[in-house]
């Protein structure tokens, strides 16, 4: 490994208030490892705590749904819908608090590519327009994407209760530190905010302006509902896990607006997914997306994500505007990432065979 100045890394900082022991943290992963009916398991315990013990900061968990409507995207997906699932989630929370790590818990509403709901066979999104590509097989799905139906003014106005309720009981029942929006990849509220996915005419569909107006309804109800001391942030991607190329059409105007927006609405953070997080966002030698996002929103925290577990690009993204870097499948590979990383140990490399042919926890992971 090569000698590189990892103080940066490992430096303390702060997201309104709340201490951050160094600035690596897992990204939010799905494992489809709940009970039926939601709630977080033993197992997810052991496999979070890991994270922890292996000196991660930071903890964002999985997307977990927030209604009992049509948010749940995945059979085995955990929910923040009621209590029990809510007081499932507080040995997850403790074990991590016991490391010092930030916990935050992901906010997750899948809108059209809903492909496993308990509670309803058919989905909503802004549009009746088919959403791109196929279902996911390691999530239990197969074939094309449901057509669903245009969500309603009253259903709009459901979904955002949903996260501001879920919110609620992700802080004061199960103990989360902080709430992350999930406005990233392809859900719901990226729906709305993809032109060719939302064609509507109301005041949610149209400009930029218009379709990012559900990511800023959702987090104005759930700052209301958790109150200023809790960090609130949204998470951001142009790919889509239907559509890994999308890139957002007004360019760095459209950035513009959404960090501004955002940063007027008072967001502690906004995290970012790139492919590699480093490329320019647009235009050839352009600014990555986490520094136009600093530019933008300059008070925000940034969280950048998208093939950093390398500690030079790493040190290169906290450079380039990044305050928090957020690894994936490098912490799959290596639950003890920072504690390596300090120790110029050799990582090691994600082998996908861990989320396959069904992404659950499995016992064997545990062990690794
Ligand atoms: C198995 C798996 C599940 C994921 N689930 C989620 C999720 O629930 N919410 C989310 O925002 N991103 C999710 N992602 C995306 C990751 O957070 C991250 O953006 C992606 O792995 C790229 O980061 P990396 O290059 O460090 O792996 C998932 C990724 C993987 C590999």
């Amino acid at each position: 490994m090569t000698d590189i100045d990892t103080s940066a890394i490992f430096a303390p900082t702060v997201i309104n208030l709340h201490a951050v022991k160094n600035r690596l943290s897992v990204a939010p992963m799905t494992r489809i490892s709940a009970t039926q009916d939601g709630r977080a398991t033993e197992r997810m315990t052991r496999y979070y705590e890991r994270f922890a013990r292996g000196g991660f900061g930071t903890v964002i968990t999985e997307g977990i749904y927030t209604d009992q409507a049509f948010s749940q995207g995945y059979i085995h997906q955990p929910g923040m819908t009621d209590l029990a699932q809510a007081e499932s989630w507080k040995p997850v929370v403790s074990s991590l608090k016991a490391h010092g790590t930030l916990a935050i818990a992901q906010l997750m509403h899948a809108g059209a590519i809903s492909q496993g709901n308990r509670f309803r066979d058919n989905t909503m999104g802004p549009s009746p327009v088919r959403p791109k590509g196929e279902q996911m097989t390691f999530y239990h799905g197969k074939d094309r994407y449901a057509l669903p139906a245009a969500m309603t003014e009253a259903q709009i106005g459901d979904a955002i209760n949903g996260f501001a309720e879920s919110a609620g009981r992700a802080i004061e029942v199960a103990g989360f530190d902080a709430i992350e929006i999930h406005g990233a990849n392809g859900y719901l509220l990226d729906q709305f905010l993809t032109e060719y996915a939302n064609n509507r005419t109301d005041r949610w569909g149209g400009a930029t302006e218009s379709r990012v107006r559900l990511i800023l309804e959702t987090f104005k109800a759930v700052r209301a509902r958790v109150g200023a001391q809790v960090p609130v942030g949204i998470r951001l991607s142009q790919g889509k896990v239907n559509d890994y190329q999308h890139k957002w059409a007004g360019a760095e105007r459209d950035a513009e607006i959404i960090f501004g927006s955002l940063a007027d609405a008072g967001a502690d953070f906004i995290h970012l997914i790139e492919f590699e997080a480093w490329q320019p966002a647009f235009a050839e030698n352009g600014p990555s997306l986490m520094r136009l996002a600093q530019r933008y929103a300059p008070r925000a925290a940034i969280l950048a994500n998208g093939s950093l577990h390398n500690i030079e690009r790493a040190a290169a993204a906290l450079n380039d505007g990044a305050d928090i870097i957020t690894i994936g499948r490098g912490a799959l590979a290596n639950p003890d990432l920072p504690r390596r990383l300090s120790d110029r140990g050799v990582l090691n490399d994600f082998d996908p065979s861990i989320l396959g042919p069904i992404a659950d926890v499995k016992e064997t992971e545990l062990a690794m």
